[in-house]
This record gives structure tokens, C-alpha cells and sequence, in this order.
């Protein structure tokens, strides 16, 4: 494949390593000490790069948003809690990423991780422009700072922030999925829709990463990775109350969304072969 097919083409990672030319050079180092599956991670690098997107271009900004005041200011509150969590995990994953890419001793992960960070910038700016478009500024809310640094800071940091991403990339997915299906506005659907695309791509490396890490924690890493998971979803679990009105006005429903995410990262555990000590989650309050 030239240079000039590879500009121009829709290419999948599949299509590539079908290439004569490019299949043995696009396979990982085999020197590697790393302490994850390299081919796996070589390949969600290839994905990722695959799949960047422009917003802009993807998202046609000039069309007309009509919503109720009530239901504008409801929405506008909730997408600056996202946009808020979306800041922090962006600040996150920059403080950590070569954190974790000397713990798993992977050159593979500094690729991958630097995707997704991009991902998470994108995420961000493109949120802080719905928000303007939405007639508000994009504000950080202090209140949910106690999170990032729950997910970056003591002991085992590095598990300790992807066990943390685990929780965080299943809430976007599913905040991003029922705000998709409610189709508050357009654009706010259209965002939605292409943000999930990488949230997606997000968990396939949680997935890929973890039961390795997991083989090699201790069992007093395991209780404090476990505890600090458990103060991250009940510290959820309280805040999201106090949303309940505002996503209520645009159909949101927070219980069965905290639901869902619970039973996504459930069974994610069990399929790391996590025994039921290890499974604790939060009761989700009626109100
Ligand atoms: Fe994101
Ligand atoms: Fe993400």
C-alpha cells in the first residue's frame, strides 16, 4: 500500500495487516518485557489511530437548538457535570500515563495511552463547545475534584487509576448512551453518539490490561484497590442524587443509569475472575 492509497482510503486495522508490505512491520517489538499482552494493545493503537475524528466536521454546530428554559437550564447543568468529569479524567490520564506505561513495562501502552488521551482532549473541547453553543460557559465543579484524586493518588496508583477508568469509561458510556437515546437536542445526539465510539474503544483496553495486572496484585493491593473503588461509586452514588430533578426534566432516568453501570462493572470483575469478596457495590437510593 502506498502513500497515497493510505491517505486517502477508509482503512480498517484488519486491511492493514492484510498488506503484505506492512504485516510483519506492524508487529510489536518481540523483545518486549512488558507485562501485558503487546499484539492486543498494538492492535487498539492501530484501531484508535483508525478512528480519529474532527468535531466540527463530524458535528454540524449550526443547527438550531430549541428547548424550554426549564429543560435548557436542566440539561446545561447535567452536561457540565460531564463535561467536569470528562476535564478530570483528561488531567488524570496526562499525570498518569507514563506512570503506567513504566509499570506495565509496555512501549505498546505509550502508544495506546497517548490515543486515548488525545480521544479525552477531544472530548473535552468538543464539550466545552456544545456548552457554549447551549448558551452557558464551561465551568469545573469543584465538588467532583475528590474524585481524580481518589483515582491518581496512595498506594498502587496504577491499578488504582485503571480500575478507576474501569468505573469511568462504563458511567460515560452509559451517560452518553441514555442522553443518545432521549434525543434532547441534535447536535447533543450527534456528540453523543461519535464521544461513545471511543468511550467504546476505551473499555477494550481496560479489558485487555486488567486480568494481567490483577494476576500480580497482592491480596493487601487487592483490599486497597476494593476499598478505593468502593468510596468512588458510593461518592457517586450520593452527588448523582442531587441530580435527580435535572435529569428527570430531560428524561433521564439516574437510578436505572447508576444500575446499569454497576452491573457493567460487576461483570466486568467476574470476568476477571474476581471471587464475590471482591464485588461491593453501593445500594442506588430510591429517593
Ligand atoms: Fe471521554
Ligand atoms: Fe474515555
Amino acid at each position: 500500500m502506498d502513500a497515497s492509497t493510505l491517505k486517502g482510503s477508509r482503512y480498517s486495522v484488519s486491511r492493514l495487516f492484510q498488506d503484505p508490505a506492512l504485516r510483519d512491520l506492524l508487529k510489536p517489538s518481540p523483545a518486549s518485557h512488558s507485562l501485558i499482552d503487546e499484539q492486543r494493545v498494538r492492535n487498539l493503537y492501530l484501531q484508535a489511530a483508525t478512528q480519529q475524528w474532527f468535531g466540527p466536521e463530524k458535528i454540524n454546530f449550526n443547527e438550531i437548538i430549541t428547548l424550554d428554559e426549564r429543560t435548557r437550564l436542566a440539561w446545561l447543568h447535567l452536561t457540565t457535570v460531564f463535561y467536569t468529569l470528562e476535564k478530570m479524567g483528561l488531567n488524570v490520564i496526562e499525570n498518569m500515563m507514563a506512570k503506567a506505561v513504566r509499570k506495565l513495562r509496555s512501549d505498546e501502552a505509550a502508544f495506546y495511552l497517548s490515543a486515548q488521551c488525545f480521544d479525552e482532549a477531544r472530548h473535552v473541547f468538543l464539550l466545552a463547545t456544545y456548552l457554549r453553543k447551549l448558551g452557558g460557559s464551561p465551568h469545573y465543579e469543584k465538588l467532583y475534584g475528590v474524585l481524580g484524586k481518589a483515582a491518581s493518588i496512595g498506594a498502587y496508583r496504577v491499578e488504582n487509576w485503571l480500575f478507576s477508568t474501569l468505573f469511568s469509561e462504563n458511567f460515560a458510556s452509559a451517560f452518553l448512551k441514555h442522553a443518545q437515546t432521549a434525543q434532547i437536542d441534535p447536535i447533543g445526539a450527534e456528540l453523543c453518539k461519535n464521544l461513545l465510539l471511543d468511550e467504546t474503544r476505551h473499555l477494550h483496553f481496560l479489558h485487555a490490561v486488567l486480568p494481567d495486572l490483577l494476576d500480580r496484585l497482592s491480596v493487601l493491593g487487592k483490599s486497597y484497590v476494593r476499598a478505593t473503588q468502593f468510596f468512588i461509586m458510593k461518592f457517586t452514588e450520593v452527588a448523582a442524587r442531587s441530580l435527580d430533578k435535572d435529569a428527570g426534566v430531560v428524561g433521564l432516568n439516574r437510578h436505572s443509569l447508576l444500575e446499569e453501570v454497576f452491573s457493567n462493572v460487576e461483570r466486568s470483575y467476574r470476568n476477571f475472575g474476581l471471587n464475590t469478596r471482591f464485588l461491593y457495590f453501593p445500594a442506588i437510593a430510591k429517593i
